[in-house]
């Protein structure tokens, strides 16, 4: 195992959705790199199964089954991290959910549940963990958003608009905390095989199979949730202090 030689200290990673596909890449690879990861999920199943695996091996993690949804759990999460691990430095907003539909059909309960999951969780964890980074003067944010919110999606307008709200909030807390050593930015994938990913192939939401869009990507194969962990693990170091602000786009050449 790798360790962080360009950190000193060692930081202390926050990974939600850390239980699964892209989440989990993130965890797996940022605690291969040397740094303590919490894998904050809301499947505490998938989280305790995440963690046993990085731990197997060598690297050092802890599962926080908490909804990012929920406020006071996230508040308390932050602090058993910060009792368990050390004060965390790294904070990956990645827990998300879809929506496929027509615009008018979609409901308000629908509506609201995207809203409230994919930004106001991220709004939430922001909040929660940007006075840890602020008492220790240095942070690293990176939100997971998507591609579909860089060029629009039809039948996604719920999900792409919370997405493309992510984009923004980035870029706003990039120029607000950029002077405090706090760098925040957003990866927006494109088409990376996860389970998300397969279950609305199966169900018929792609406009096509996954090998379908292989050939259509320019760089002819589908993402990998590594291919997102690669710059992820890249915008946490102490190298990237000179990147905030910024839309990585990592999507195979799908968006450019
Ligand atoms: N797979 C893609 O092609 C793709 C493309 C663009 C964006 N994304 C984004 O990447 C992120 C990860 O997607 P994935 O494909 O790995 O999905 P996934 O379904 O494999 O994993 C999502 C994880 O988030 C967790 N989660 C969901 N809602 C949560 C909540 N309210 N609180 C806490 N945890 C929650 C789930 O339990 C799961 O472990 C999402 O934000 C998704 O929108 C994915």
């Amino acid at each position: 195992m790798a360790a962080a030689t360009a950190d000193a200290p060692t930081r202390v990673a926050i990974v939600t959705g850390g239980a699964s596909g892209i989440g989990l890449a993130i965890s797996t690879r940022l605690a291969a790199d040397g740094r303590p990861v919490a894998v904050l999920d809301r499947d505490a199943g998938a989280a305790e199964a995440a963690v046993a695996a990085i731990t197997d091996a060598g690297g050092t993690a802890i599962a926080c089954a908490v909804d990012v949804t929920d406020r006071a759990a996230i508040d308390a999460a932050v602090a058993d991290v910060k009792d368990r691990l050390g004060t965390p430095g790294i904070l990956v907003n990645n827990a998300g959910r879809d929506q496929f539909g027509a615009f008018l059909d979609i409901d308000l309960d629908t509506w609201r549940s995207v809203l409230d999951i994919n930004l106001t969780g991220t709004f939430h964890c922001c909040q929660a963990v940007i006075p840890e980074m602020l008492a220790e003067r240095w942070g690293r944010i990176v939100n997971i958003s998507s591609s579909s919110a860089q060029g629009g999606q039809p039948y996604m307008a719920a999900y792409v608009s919370s997405k493309a709200a992510m984009i923004g909030l980035t870029k706003s807390l990039a120029l607000e905390f950029g002077r405090k050593g706090i760098t925040v930015n957003t990866i927006p994938p494109g088409f990376i095989d996860t389970p998300m990913l397969r279950k609305s192939e199966e169900k018929g939401l792609l406009g096509g199979t996954v090998e379908e869009h292989e050939a259509r990507t320019p760089v002819r194969r589908v993402g990998r949730p590594e291919d997102i962990a690669n710059a992820c693990a890249f915008l946490v170091g102490e190298e990237a202090s000179y990147v905030t602000g910024q839309v990585i786009g990592v999507n195979g050449g799908r968006n450019t």
